[in-house]
């Protein structure tokens, strides 16, 4: 699938909120390395680099684009680099102490396996947090998959939005990291999300959620296909004086291997 870094980075306040909620409750003191896996643009890996001007800090991202964009940021710490590379190839080695992984993990189906065999290998004393969106029952997406399940769009997007065991609930990732001898700390928080602008749902979810769809059609179609959804989500989101409300939910672990 295909990101792009400027669309994604318009909204790094929204974005960075859960990111900075998220590691907020790791309580490293002195990590030797930082993995930030699906590390996006990599603004907010750089900020595990400040904190930790002393640990090897990482950032992992299977896109070609959104490692250039992170690459490219001007007052790169000296602590900090930038790797093309998926996180399902990824294994923990001994001096990971940290691992980060926000907003990446609902790409990827096999995710629960792979926190479960992270959590297993990862060294003792290390801390492994993880975010992922909690919105695939919301009706931005509920309205993205009925509009594309419609007969107009059926035969060209069947099977393409995959949402259903996207990610799990809190408890499951609490279930996956404490049967690995993690001590656990899961939540969930709905961030009221105020956007501004025409259609600004669609343009947030064109960053994300609908990349699948807009990757499966051409130009032409894509466009066509945003035009029927708008419509749907200017109902579900209406715009008021202080912008449109747009929920979002999100799911928390931060996992913790005894010393
Ligand atoms: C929604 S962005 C999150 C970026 C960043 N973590 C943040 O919080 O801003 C999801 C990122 O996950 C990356 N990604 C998706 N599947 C991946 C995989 N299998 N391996 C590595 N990165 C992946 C995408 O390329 C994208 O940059």
């Amino acid at each position: 699938m295909t990101w792009n870094p400027a669309k994604y980075s318009h909204y790094a306040d929204h974005r960075g909120r859960p990111f900075f909620d998220l590691v907020s409750r790791i309580d490293a003191g002195a990590p030797r390395r930082v993995v930030d896996l699906g590390c996006g643009p990599g603004e907010f890996t750089a900020t595990l680099a400040a904190r930790w001007p002393d640990a090897e800090v990482v950032g992992v991202d299977s896109s070609p684009a959104m490692i250039a964009a992170a690459q490219a940021a001007p007052e790169r710490p000296e602590n900090l680099r930038f790797v093309t590379g998926d996180l399902r190839d990824w294994t923990p080695g001994p001096e990971d102490d940290v691992v980060v992984t926000n907003a990446a993990l609902q790409w990827v189906p096999e995710h629960r396996e792979l926190l479960s065999a992270w959590a297993a290998a990862m060294p003792a004393g290390s801390w492994l947090a993880l975010q992922v969106p909690g919105n695939f029952g919301a009706p931005s997406h509920v309205l993205m998959r009925e509009h594309a399940a419609t007969p107009v769009w059926r035969h060209l997007l069947d099977g393409v939005l995959r949402h259903d065991d996207a990610v799990g609930e809190p408890s499951d990732y609490l279930q996956v990291l404490g049967a690995a001898g993690l001590g656990v700390d899961a939540w969930e928080t709905t961030y009221l999300q105020v956007l501004q602008g025409e259609d600004p749902v669609l343009e947030w979810v064109r960053g994300t959620g609908l990349r699948p769809v807009l990757d499966a059609l051409s130009p032409e179609q894509a466009a066509e296909f945003e035009e029927g959804y708008a419509a749907l989500l200017r109902k579900a989101y209406p715009r008021a004086d202080a912008g449109t409300v747009f929920p979002f939910r999100r799911i928390f672990a931060v996992g913790h291997k005894p010393a």
